[in-house]
């Protein structure tokens, strides 16, 4: 072999071991230059290619221009290598940009839920639970709702079967709580609720109410309103003003529907409440004797107050949205606004 081939290879095995031993970019930059560089030894042997003799030339420069392909490549992945050594989780670069976690939150209904639980805690209410499947007697019979009230229709509540339903309000709860337990009882049932609704822009078939229930001795109408008169200002501020209107119920007797005053125009009226300056919230009224009967409760001997309260309705004023269908679709661009 010639001369010139065997210092080749001395260079080829002289230049791998200084890549490899470059433990930095500028370390691996110094052997890239000494070697490929311009004045580098590769350099070196190309300008002395003149004087070689003409018959070994050919191998010599294609043994070259080998050469420099080999090294380049091994120059590249190694430079790839303490690139990747950089960002393993030994060295800490802190000029990158920071990564974000995404963080979760409370859905707004359930936010609502939260708050309107915690007035009605400072008001001395407890909170109550029970079963979204529940049975017709629950819902109906005890709440002194007649056979024919529309109210039992299959075009209104969800059966499961004959006597079992979801339940259409969480009043099934007051139900089951004074049965349970001898008066005095103040309680709230915040839960979810069904209806055989076609959904729009304020009904879905499925939504959330917080209803409530005072009963001891001598509890007034005078308490009720002014149970529901604290709530409407601890959640809307100290400017709304409530309203009661005669109304019916099965449960309830005397009973009402009660408005707050608008607060996205103050009463002036607008486009949410339709230029009457009012908002329906829900009904109430005095626990019908009839009730207090089925429950084992003496109607001799106690009254009490219940109040309906949609979470959906109270929600959607808080944060002003249009739609209650926003509330169940679940899309993340929506609820990260809350
Ligand atoms: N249960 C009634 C409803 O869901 C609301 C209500 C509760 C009315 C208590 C009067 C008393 O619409």
């Amino acid at each position: 072999m010639s001369e010139i081939l065997t210092f080749l290879k001395t260079i080829e095995e002289e230049a791998r071991s200084a890549i490899e031993k470059a433990d930095d970019k500028t370390a691996l930059d110094n052997v890239a230059y000494s070697y490929l560089g311009r004045k580098g030894k590769l350099a070196e042997v190309s300008r002395g290619f003149g004087k070689l003799d003409p018959g070994i030339r050919p191998r010599v420069g294609s043994r070259l221009n080998e050469l420099k392909k080999t090294l380049n490549e091994l120059i590249t992945q190694k430079a790839g290598a303490l690139t990747s050594v950089l960002e393993s989780k030994d060295v800490f670069d802190y000029t990158l940009p920071g990564k974000r976690s995404p963080v979760g939150r409370r859905h707004p209904l359930m936010q609502t839920a939260d708050r309107m639980v915690q007035i009605f805690r400072g008001m001395g209410f407890s909170v109550a639970t029970g079963p979204d499947i529940d049975t017709e007697f629950i819902n109906f019979d005890a709440l002194n709702t007649p056979e024919d009230h529309p109210a039992r229709d299959l075009s209104d509540t969800f059966y499961i079967k004959k006597g079992i339903l979801l339940r259409p309000h969480t009043s099934t709860v007051q139900v089951r709580t004074m049965m349970a337990q001898k008066p005095p009882v103040r309680i709230i049932s915040p839960g979810r609720c069904y209806r055989s609704d076609a959904p729009d822009a304020s009904h879905s078939p499925v939504f959330y109410q917080c209803e409530g229930l005072y009963v001891d001795e001598r509890v007034t109408f005078g308490d009720l309103k002014g149970a529901i008169i604290q709530f409407a200002r601890d959640m809307f501020g100290p400017g709304i003003k409530v309203r009661f209107r005669p109304h019916f119920f099965p449960f309830t007797e005397p009973s009402a529907e009660y408005d707050f005053s608008c607060m996205i125009c103050g009463g002036n009226g607008c486009r949410v409440c339709k230029n009457s300056g009012w908002l329906e919230i829900s009904g109430a009224g005095m626990v019908d004797p009839e009730v207090f009967r089925a429950v084992g409760y003496d109607p001799g001997k106690v009254t009490g107050y219940a109040f309906g309260m949609g979470v959906d309705r109270i929600t959607m004023l808080r944060y002003r949205i249009g739609d209650i269908r926003l509330l169940y679709e679940n899309d993340v661009r929506f609820l990260r606004q809350f």
